[in-house]
């Protein structure tokens, strides 16, 4: 049931009676003043200034011919806005209409094939906890996606293909790598090499000799090439595991599994005269991008020694993307300073004819995250942090908290807790932040049992499942009696409806701090509602229509942290 959908069909039909609908649609928003209704609807004003009439009798004569079922009041407030409320015994209807169903009568229609790509580390180093934002943010709209019926791709467009491996190869000439060396000892000896990269001019050219040998397929270099590559898969699919991220092997599209498209891609692009040659390079030319002289800018796809880009690489990626995985939309999760990196990416791919002009391609871009002195998240050596050493703090931390409630607790429990609310923790400071700020990581407010935390909502979550515990009959669930009687009965229905309009919005602004805000508002309603009226003891009938919606609550809960990427708890 979508509430919003629900207003908007009921004022279109209104609106074009009124034939006003061509002028601009019914513009639906939550009230901002709850005792006049719910919703409103705010755009009577712009259109009444169009047309040159007064707003306030416009808004009227648009409120006379809407059809009153499951409405109790329409209140027109000046200037023009029309303020809706619900009737209770619409309410009452929907919320029981939720009950018996797995997906809370939220709508499931079969969407679009949509390619999310996301985490995508670089290969041969450790995973670090600039990492984490693409990883999770990415999981969660998969999750979320795909809950709302798209057929959803993910891609670990990992970074199996760059100079890191020459310089790596041309370092490890005399240094054995086997498949049981440690991806830290490799991601050590990379720190090494990329220093000497830096500083020694041979050891550069060398670097780059090895790359393009490895790109033409040197057996030997192949040979170490794929043991890197195993060696860093193996550990980085540990800490998706730990981090409960859905991406699995099969995932994993690396930047590698286009090299065979390549040399096609850039005779295609030269044959159409997209790109040319010069100077040894092989360049295409963009009039959207000016480069510091205001010139046209040079976006180079193959370099003089004859390697290729990482914009090479992504323009074969798309191809691929909407010719063989039939993707009608592509969101990538990366890091904003690749913006115009994609935006070039798309701009050449649609010149060429390898996806539509109209195709829906989305940079789902993030700030970072910071250290309370808002400095970037380092160790005191000036290395960022390895993203098992914060989760495996985050695990310590989360026991420490659970010994303190539970000093009794086996030992195997306390793992399997800590896991779940140290994981939680991370994950869920991360997405309820606006996906577009830096934030600052704070380890005190992350592991809080107050305040926006993913503890207080799994908390919430346990209390209304020792409610049941105490509750006998279970048979009352079964009645089809519900009852609204009071304000906070009423407030609660209409919040537990709006969880599909939610989900609908967390989707279309690829925010998933609206669905964590929603989350934790519904766990303050349940508190709130529990410290003021019985359930246990209430007179049956009340009991009923109470447990019905803490139960409605609860599975709220267990499908938005679902989404989310974080464990409920049956018992804390
Ligand atoms: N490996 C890249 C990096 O670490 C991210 C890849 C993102 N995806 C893409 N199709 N370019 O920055």
């Amino acid at each position: 049931m979508n509430m919003k959908y629900f207003i908007k069909k009921k004022f279109k039909k209104s609106f074009i009676l009124n034939k006003i609908y061509k002028i601009q649609p019914p513009l639906i928003q939550k009230s901002i003043n709850k005792n006049l209704g719910i919703y409103q609807i705010n755009n009577v004003m712009k259109i009444a200034k169009i047309l040159n009439i007064n707003a306030y009798n416009l808004a009227t004569i648009i409120a006379k011919n809407i059809n009153l079922i499951g409405i109790s009041k329409i209140i027109i407030s000046q200037p023009g806005f029309i303020n809706i409320s619900f009737a209770k015994n619409w309410l009452e209807k929907n919320i029981q209409k939720k009950i018996f169903t797995k997906r809370l009568n939220i709508e499931f229609k079969k969407k679009k094939t949509v390619v999310i790509d996301y985490s995508s580390p670089n290969i041969a180093k450790e995973m670090h906890v600039g990492h984490l934002r693409s990883t999770i943010l990415g999981d969660a709209t998969a999750r979320l996606m795909k809950f709302l019926g798209y057929n959803i791709i993910r891609v670990n467009h990992i970074g199996d293909w760059g100079i890191q491996f020459g310089i790596l190869i041309a370092y490890l000439s005399h240094i054995p790598i086997n498949k049981n060396t440690s991806l830290k000892k490799i991601n050590n000896l990379y720190i090494k090499a990329k220093k000497k990269y830096n500083e020694n001019k041979n050891f550069k050219k060398k670097a780059k000799q090895c790359t393009i040998k490895l790109q033409n397929g040197d057996i030997k270099y192949i040979s170490i090439w794929k043991k890197i590559v195993k060696i860093t898969i193996k550990k980085n699919q540990k800490i998706y595991k730990k981090l409960q991220v859905n991406l699995k092997k099969k995932h994993i599209m690396g930047e590698s599994s286009y090299n065979y498209m390549i040399p096609k891609i850039i005779k295609d692009l030269i044959k159409k005269k997209i790109a040319i040659r010069k100077n040894g390079k092989i360049i295409v030319f963009l009039k959207k991008f000016k480069n510091k002289n205001g010139q046209n800018m040079g976006v180079v796809i193959q370099k003089k020694n004859g390697s290729f880009l990482y914009t090479t690489i992504d323009i074969a990626c798309i191809k691929y993307r909407y010719k063989k995985l039939k993707a009608k939309r592509i969101i990538y999760y990366v890091d904003s300073r690749q913006k115009r990196h994609l935006q070039q990416v798309w701009e050449i791919s649609k010149k060429a004819g390898y996806i539509p002009k109209n195709m829906i391609l989305e940079h789902h871009n993030f700030g970072m995250m910071l250290k309370e002195n808002n400095k970037p998240f380092k160790t005191r050596s000036g290395n960022i942090i390895k993203l098992t050493s914060l989760i495996k703090k985050s695990i310590i931390n989360a026991k420490k908290i659970i010994l303190k409630k539970k000093p009794t607790i086996s030992k195997k429990k306390l793992q399997y807790l800590g896991e779940k609310i140290g994981i939680g923790a991370i994950k869920y400071s991360d997405l309820s932040k606006n996906r577009e700020k830096n934030y600052i990581f704070n380890w005190k407010n992350i592991l809080s049992f107050n305040g926006n935390t993913a503890l207080y909502i799994q908390y919430s979550y346990t209390r209304i499942i020792s409610i049941f515990k105490k509750i006998k009959k279970k048979e009352y669930l079964k009645k089809k009696y519900i009852s609204l009687k009071n304000k906070t009965e009423l407030n609660i229905s209409i919040k537990l409806l709006q969880f599909e309009e939610i989900l609908l919005e967390t989707q279309k602004k690829g925010s998933l701090h609206i669905l964590c805000n929603y989350l934790y508002d519904l766990s303050v309603i349940f508190s709130l509602f529990y410290e003021k009226y019985s359930i246990l003891f209430a007179s049956i009938k009340k009991k009923i229509t109470r447990l019905k919606l803490i139960l409605i609550i609860k599975k709220t809960l267990k499908i938005g942290l679902y989404i989310l990427g974080i464990s409920t708890l049956k018992q804390m």
